[in-house]
């Protein structure tokens, strides 16, 4: 991750307070995290404007692709209190004219006297809107909260500076770090709790992943239940041989579905579901053109639920940006490892994280993690 840079000011502009600015800036942080999950393939953006007292007068965020950007919520919510105020937006304004229009543009035609962003676009289409707010004689700041702006905006970062989605290796394990027992049975290592926070993963993930053996293992369904006005995610599935029953849970219509097969797969008993066809290498999907064709499908964001065979080739390719792993406190002794093959054979290679988060979800310990080295690109 970047450092924070200082607040870099273009132009003279008297200045609110700086501990106001970061309160500001901290509020369209929040605001961002709530389109997690309903914007891609745009980012998480938030938006706090304050008039030319200090005062908060709109606040706004992106709440789905397609819908009006932040600035533009809160520049409706300012009305004319924006006129001669500040606005602090958690991402460069956009430069862009898509399925909205540019929206530096529009802060400099409401009267906006200066804005804040945390995080440059880094998005070739949409970025140059801080160039054309100082063109339009707005004072610009960049750089405010930015590290805390780009953890919130994580995966979409990590997607466009790749060119492939950002990769969650979700996972539950015993505290001897078993995914199943030596008979294969399951359910459930983790707790009620953690299967709860699993939704919450899936409700801000665009796409969930598994492999043809948790498929076979347990007829997954995979989609979000459980919290309010979710965004249901791609469902997607890796079944070379396209093995899977036409009654599969995962195919009812609950969400999307994409079954990942062979390009020479017979698929003539799955009528009616979506088909990403690959040429398999070794006998396997390949998984950079897996990543490249979710990508081209607006997935910026890819949440991978195993098994250990498919979370080892994840790993080993180079594609996984986070770990969160759910240990139960229990033991098992016997039974398949949490993470199978990932071509490490000695210590020096082992693949080390830095830990970001520890915390208790009912009787169970959810660990988050992130490689230590930066993943391959794309
Ligand atoms: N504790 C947990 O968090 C957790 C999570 C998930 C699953 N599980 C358990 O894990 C077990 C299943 O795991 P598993 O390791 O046997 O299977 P898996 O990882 O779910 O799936 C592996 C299979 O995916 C397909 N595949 C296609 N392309 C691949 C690629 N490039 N790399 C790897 N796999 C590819 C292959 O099957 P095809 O040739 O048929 O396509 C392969 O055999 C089940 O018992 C399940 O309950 C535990």
């Amino acid at each position: 991750m970047r450092q924070e840079d200082p607040v870099a000011t273009h132009a003279a502009h008297a200045e609110p307070a700086p501990e106001a600015g970061t309160r500001a800036m901290r509020r369209a942080v929040e605001l961002a995290a709530r389109g997690l999950g309903h914007t891609s393939p745009n980012p998480v953006v938030g938006c706090v404007i304050t008039d030319a007292a200090g005062t908060v007068v709109g606040e706004g965020w992106h709440q789905r692709a397609g819908g009006p950007h932040a600035e533009v919520h809160a520049l409706r919510a300012a009305g004319a209190a924006a006129r001669g105020g500040t606005a602090y937006v958690t991402l460069e304004p956009c430069n862009h004219t898509g399925r909205t229009g540019p929206c530096a543009q529009a802060l400099a035609d409401a009267g906006i006297a200066r804005v804040v962003y945390a995080v440059p676009d880094p998005n070739p289409q949409a970025s140059g809107g801080a160039a054309t707010l100082r063109a339009a004689g707005v004072d610009t700041g960049a750089g405010l909260l930015r590290a805390e702006a780009e953890a919130g905006n994580t995966a979409w970062l990590t997607s466009v500076r790749l060119g492939r989605p950002h990769v969650t290796w979700k996972y539950a394990a015993t505290l001897d770090g078993r995914s199943a027992a030596a008979d294969g049975s399951s359910r459930w290592i983790s707790s009620a709790e953690s299967r709860a926070d699993v939704h919450r993963l899936r409700a801000e993930a665009d796409a969930v992943l598994v492999g043809g053996g948790t498929l076979r293992a347990d007829d997954p369904h995979l989609a979000v239940r459980g919290i309010d006005g979710a965004t249901q995610p791609l469902r997607v599935a890796l079944d070379t041989r396209a093995g899977l029953p036409p009654t599969a849970r995962i195919l009812d219509d609950a969400a999307p579905t994409l079954l990942v097969v062979a390009e020479d797969a017979d698929t003539r008993h799955l009528p009616g579901v979506a088909l990403l066809r690959l040429p398999p290498h070794g006998g396997r999907i390949p998984l950079d053109r897996l990543l490249t064709e979710l990508y081209a499908r607006g997935v910026r964001s890819l949440l991978l639920e195993g098994g250990p065979t498919l979370a080892g080739a994840f790993l080993e390719a180079g594609a996984v940006d986070r770990v969160v792993g759910y240990l139960a406190p229990a033991l098992l002794g016997a039974g398949p490892a949490a993470l199978g093959d990932a071509g490490i054979t000695n210590i020096s290679h082992a693949l080390r994280l830095d830990l970001t988060e520890a915390v208790r979800v009912g009787p169970d310990l959810r660990i988050t993690a992130r490689p230590a080295t930066a993943p391959k690109e794309h």
